[in-house]
């Protein structure tokens, strides 16, 4: 299982220590939000701040695009220092044609699927991608409620992707913390977001001890 703090809920102000604080504390990626205040309504980070984020990191940064127009920007991500990128489908013309692009430029490609997208309308992009990101919140902003529902659609598309050998990780963004991330490793997800149920806390490291105890059935 792989931890990803999000950079979201980071004190901004402090944003080197706070990365090299989740980084010393056992993260193993950084998820990098990317909103636009079009796809989402919320504004957040662009590619020259995950530029200075690559430097001051050497963990893989994920950026998650929710933009309205990823095929114009995920080259400035990648360039940026982008290891992972993450595009909604429906921002996309042809969802394919993006993701060989994203592969093409160097990165892993990944598509992210909202809470209520039926599963069959990504099934055949399962063959395009590196990761699958599963969003167990709306996309738009930290700190939400996580929604169970998201639960069963994780472990149908585990199913999906063992039953057809394919090398693509299952990642769970939204509303994951240490008292909850044990129903979400089970479901199936081995890429696990979390903004809030880190940065939030006191102390990054024992929160990730935690975590990863949880994820073993060791402790809440
Ligand atoms: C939601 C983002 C998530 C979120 C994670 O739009 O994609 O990555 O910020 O933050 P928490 O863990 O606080 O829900
Ligand atoms: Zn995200």
């Amino acid at each position: 299982m792989k931890i990803a703090p999000s950079i979201l809920s980071a004190d901004f102000s402090r944003l080197k220590d706070e990365i090299q604080a989740v980084e010393a504390a056992g993260a193993d990626w950084l998820h990098v939000d990317v909103m636009d205040g079009h796809f989402v309504p919320n504004i957040t980070i662009g590619p020259v701040v995950v530029e200075w984020i690559r430097k001051a990191t050497r963990l893989p940064l994920d950026a998650h695009l929710m933009i309205t127009d990823p095929d114009k920007y995920a080259s400035e991500f990648i360039k940026a220092g982008a290891d992972w990128v993450s595009i909604h489908p429906d921002t996309c013309r042809d969802p394919s044609r993006s993701l060989s692009r994203i592969r093409e430029l160097g990165a892993k490609a990944s598509i992210a699927v909202n809470p209520d997208v039926p599963l069959e309308r990504i099934e055949g992009h399962l063959a395009e991608i590196d990761m699958i990101l599963m969003m167990t919140v709306f996309p738009g902003f930290a700190g939400q409620a996580f929604i169970d529902d998201v639960l069963p659609n994780i472990t149908k598309v585990r199913t999906l992707i063992s039953e057809r050998k394919l090398p693509v990780l299952v990642e769970a963004d939204g509303g994951i913390k240490a008292d909850n991330i044990d129903r979400v490793v089970r479901a199936g997800a081995e890429v696990i977001v979390s903004g809030s149920g880190i940065f939030k806390t006191q102390n990054y490291t024992e929160t990730i001890r935690r975590m990863r105890n949880a994820a073993q059935g060791l402790e809440r």
